[in-house]
């Protein structure tokens, strides 16, 4: 598959698992995509936290179905009926969460002219290294699905995450039915895709597109 098939197929999966476990060698295909991913001063200050125990992956679900159900509550009426069949986890169904972290410590922030610490660049490395897990995941026929609805401070006890070591993403990782042509939030009338058109400036940063929302 090419990198432009890939990042066109790639979807983030919530109903698609097919309840069989990623296949090992697969699997560290996968992580060893992420690891090759550029990082700040080539610190790679990511780590990979496998979590495949079925009593674990049902706390975290069942954690996560909490967090849903407040930002659900936190809703105005309309949106709140717009979300509610929107599935945002696929934790037990895949079979495998990876947990990515970001390692601070590992990143000495670099310091601009004004003596301004700019040190979102670790943890824009760690994007990066999700990025390439998820594209070779599309090259392999296995879904990844992003999970943010989470307490940082529930996830880093659940899984022994030291406390200056920062969770950045859990990821749900498995073998799946097929990918969707199109995001569920899309699909279920959540958000229509931003188009190019919009997001591109020519020369200067001109007529910026009024549909900018606080919410997820
Ligand atoms: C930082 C980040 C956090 C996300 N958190 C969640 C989440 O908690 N639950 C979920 O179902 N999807 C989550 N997603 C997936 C997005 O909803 C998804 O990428 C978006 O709807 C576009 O769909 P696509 O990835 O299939 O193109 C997250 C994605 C990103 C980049």
């Amino acid at each position: 598959m090419s990198v432009y098939e890939a990042i066109a197929r790639r979807r983030d999966v919530r109903n698609e698992f097919t309840g069989d476990v990623v296949d090992e060698e697969v699997l560290l295909r996968l992580l060893r995509a992420a690891h090759a991913a550029p990082s700040v001063g080539h610190t790679r200050p990511w780590d990979f936290v496998v979590v495949q125990d079925p009593a674990t992956l049902a706390r975290f679900a069942s954690h996560v179905a909490g967090c849903r159900e407040d930002f659900a509550r936190s809703l105005p009426r309309d949106r709140a009926e717009t979300f509610d069949p929107i599935v945002i986890d696929g934790i037990e169904q895949s079979g495998t969460g990876i947990v990515v972290t970001y390692d601070p410590a590992r990143v000495a922030a670099p310091m601009c002219s004004d003596g301004t610490p700019s040190n979102e660049t670790g943890r824009l490395s760690v994007a990066l290294a999700i990025e390439n897990l998820w594209l070779a995941a599309t090259a392999e026929g296995v879904g990844v699905g992003w999970v943010s609805f989470y307490h940082n401070d529930f996830l880093s006890r659940l899984l022994s995450i030291p406390d200056d070591v920062e969770p950045v993403a859990w990821l749900c990782v498995g073998p799946v039915t097929g990918l969707r042509s199109v995001p569920d939030l899309e699909h279920f009338g959540w958000r229509a895709g931003r188009p190019l058109d919009a997001a591109v400036h020519r020369e200067a940063y001109r007529d910026r597109d009024t549909a900018v929302s606080g919410e997820q």
